[in-house]
């Protein structure tokens, strides 16, 4: 039995904000309280002065795993899942293999269920991501797919999109999409504006987003599938979400730390280290953003954790790839640029962390009630830190030597540490 004594515990889904004990065993939660029991706890964690909540939950995650290795596999993005608290993550398709067959996938699986913490894996949408011919989604959700994206690819076609929703609704499972129409787009990964203007570089712009979440909103309307509008980096974009959810479409949005924290002025000091898909964009679009985050338009966090290798970063920006890691440093920009300016509670920010994407998958997690399995992180809210090593394979982060605030201390999953600090 652990025992995790007088910590400040916050779980968004009964809206509990207390200190207290929690008592774990047999990998669930067994109870509350200082007197809970009178046996003596194996383990005994001191949270005074923390807060506990669920594990974390992250829908957007790249793994490169199969194929891409040398970036990030399923063992190091756990570890580095982990050491941010998180204890379910959801990889996208874009391996090698991408995974858009059941043999990929089911190995996949296979080796996922393996690993200290929650690794859940999406299909395909389009076979080899062409946007042409849907994978079979029932033989992909049977082996194990959790829901479907290309993300990374633009699905431009709004005949195929339809049919493709068609069938994540028949499976009541989320399809989550990359909003940025190609053709609009003169250079990805920065911003179309006064900096990318002032770089020469072209740019995408806000345009390209804002198109593709206006047609796919109301297709989603038309066919009732849930979708998740993935790193919305846009202020129209949010403003179309919201009109979404008000006409009863099963929307929902994932914004990133780095679309809420920072803008497009951040490439001319971070270089390709700033370069993702979409790009982050003005403080308009970001203060939209947290207009979105605060009125629940916006219903979680997701990091995008893309690795991608030094040498490839280290290319100019027309040839870098885009994406930006942020596992390790999720909770703590959350902390820091939301919760330390004023913006969101703790409960709120951890709501759009914990259950909320755990509920838009049905993932049984992100609650921390009697039964529910004991997967919490532990983290000191005050004690600061500057962002300097990882447990991901790579360092792409533009946040390298930023203090942050929101230092996590532990990370417990189905009752097991899996991470302290
Ligand atoms: O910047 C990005 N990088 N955006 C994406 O959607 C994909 C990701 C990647 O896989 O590197």
């Amino acid at each position: 039995m652990l025992q995790i004594k007088n910590g400040r515990v916050i779980n968004p889904e009964t809206n509990m904000d207390q200190i207290t004990d929690l008592w774990v065993e047999d990998g669930k939660i067994l109870g509350f309280g200082v007197d809970f029991t009178e046996k003596e706890a194996d383990e005994i964690i001191d949270a005074n002065g923390m807060i506990v909540a669920p594990g974390l939950v992250d829908v957007h995650v790249h793994f490169r795993d199969p194929g891409l290795t040398y970036k990030e596999d399923i063992v190091s993005g756990s570890k580095a899942a982990a050491a941010g608290g998180f204890t379910t993550v959801v990889c996208m398709a874009n391996t090698k293999p991408i995974v858009d067959n059941v043999e990929t996938l089911s190995e996949l699986v296979k080796r996922e269920e393996e690993l200290p913490i929650h690794v859940k894996q999406v299909s395909a949408v389009s076979i080899g991501f062409q946007g042409k011919e849907l994978v079979d989604f029932d033989a992909m959700a049977a082996h194990g797919a959790c829901g479907f994206s290309d993300d990374g690819i633009p699905l431009t076609d709004a005949g195929f999109i339809k049919k493709a929703m068609e069938e994540a609704a028949r499976l009541d499972m989320p399809i989550s999409l990359h909003e940025e129409d190609p053709s609009l787009n003169e250079l990805n990964g920065i911003n179309k504006g006064v900096i990318s203007d002032k770089l020469g570089l072209g740019g995408a712009p806000a345009l390209s987003e804002d198109v593709m979440v206006a047609r796919d909103i109301m297709i989603a309307l038309e066919t009732g599938a849930k979708v998740d509008i993935q790193h919305i980096s846009s202020g129209r974009s949010v403003d179309l979400v919201r009109y979404a959810k008000s006409l009863g479409a099963n929307v929902f949005a994932e914004v990133t730390p780095h679309h809420f924290s920072v803008t497009e002025e951040m490439v001319l000091e971070h270089g390709t280290l700033c370069k993702m898909n979409p790009p982050v964009r003005t403080e308009w679009d970001r203060k939209k953003i947290i207009e979105g985050l605060k009125d629940g338009t916006i219903d979680m966090v997701a990091t995008d954790h893309a690795p991608h290798s030094a040498e490839e970063k280290a290319q100019e920006f027309g040839k870098a790839p885009s994406g930006i890691i942020g596992l390790e440093t999720s909770l703590a920009m959350g902390v820091t640029n939301l919760v330390k300016t004023g913006e969101l509670s703790y409960m709120e920010l951890l709501r759009k962390m914990t259950i909320n994407p755990a509920k838009l998958y049905q993932f049984d997690c992100g609650n921390i009630d009697i039964g529910c399995p004991a997967d919490l992180v532990i983290f000191d809210p005050e004690e600061t830190f500057v962002v300097e090593k990882f447990y991901s394979k790579a360092c792409n982060s533009p946040f390298v030597g930023t203090e942050l605030s929101g230092k996590v201390h532990f990370t417990i999953c189905d009752g097991k540490i899996v991470y302290r600090a």
